[in-house]
């Protein structure tokens, strides 16, 4: 994996990523994950302001087959590193999924305080906002993040280097309900 990060940051012979070529490039993208990446589909994430490195990475994980789901495995082996990254440099650029802050208040505050003792933030940010390589929580589809969470805790996702399993490990269903719940209230 070490090397997947100095690949990741040294210069290198590929163009500079392009949102203009991007967004025509998501056009098939948009039946899934909606028009400007906030998807009407539950279940299917939102890529609407992820960071870029992390839409690219999973795109890189579902190519090769280290993550599957969603029939997403063939369509991203149709796709060049290059559409990859103008990809996701346009659902970068496209505003955050709105926040849904209705819902049960005693969840979303659970939710809150096991965001703070986890230290989930420590890596996904202080408003869940994702970075680098690490994904956007905040707006996200509750169904897709509970589905997930439960996916990397078992190892049924596998994790690219095995930090994200162990943050998941101890949690419980009931705190990973809660977890969503707060996540999608954040805008
Ligand atoms: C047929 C519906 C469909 C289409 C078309 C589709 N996706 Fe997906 N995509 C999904 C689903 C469902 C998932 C969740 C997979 C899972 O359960 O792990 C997903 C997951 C993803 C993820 C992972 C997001 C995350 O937060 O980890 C990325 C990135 C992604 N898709 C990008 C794309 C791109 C780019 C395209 C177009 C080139 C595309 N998808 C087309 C259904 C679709
Ligand atoms: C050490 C850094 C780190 C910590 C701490 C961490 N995460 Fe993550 N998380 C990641 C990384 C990296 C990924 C992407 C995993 C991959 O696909 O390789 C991820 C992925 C996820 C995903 C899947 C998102 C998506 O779009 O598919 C969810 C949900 C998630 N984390 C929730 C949490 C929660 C809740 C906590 C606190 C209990 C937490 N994470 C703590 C680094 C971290």
């Amino acid at each position: 994996m070490a090397f997947f990060f100095v690949a990741l940051t040294t210069p290198h012979a590929w163009a500079a990523p392009d949102a203009i070529a991007g967004k025509d490039k998501a056009q098939l993208c948009a039946a899934c994950h909606g028009e400007n990446g906030v998807s009407s589909i539950p279940g299917t994430p939102h890529l609407a302001a992820q960071p870029p490195l992390s839409v690219f990475y999973q795109l890189l994980q579902f190519r090769d087959q280290r993550r599957k789901g969603g029939g997403m495995e063939a369509i991203a082996a149709t796709l060049s590193e290059q559409d990859m990254r103008d990809i996701a440099a346009h659902y970068a650029a496209q505003p955050a999924p709105p926040a849904h802050t209705g819902g049960d208040a005693q969840k979303l505050t659970r939710g809150q305080q096991i965001a703070q003792q986890q230290y989930c933030s420590s890596c996904h940010g202080a408003q869940l906002q994702g970075q680098k390589h690490v994904p956007r929580l905040s707006g996200q589809s509750t169904e897709y993040f509970i589905t997930q969470l439960r996916n990397l805790r078992s190892g049924a996702r596998a994790d690219m280097d095995g930090t994200m399993a162990s943050a998941a490990r101890s949690l419980t269903d009931e705190e990973i309900e809660a977890m969503a719940t707060y996540a999608r209230s954040l805008p």
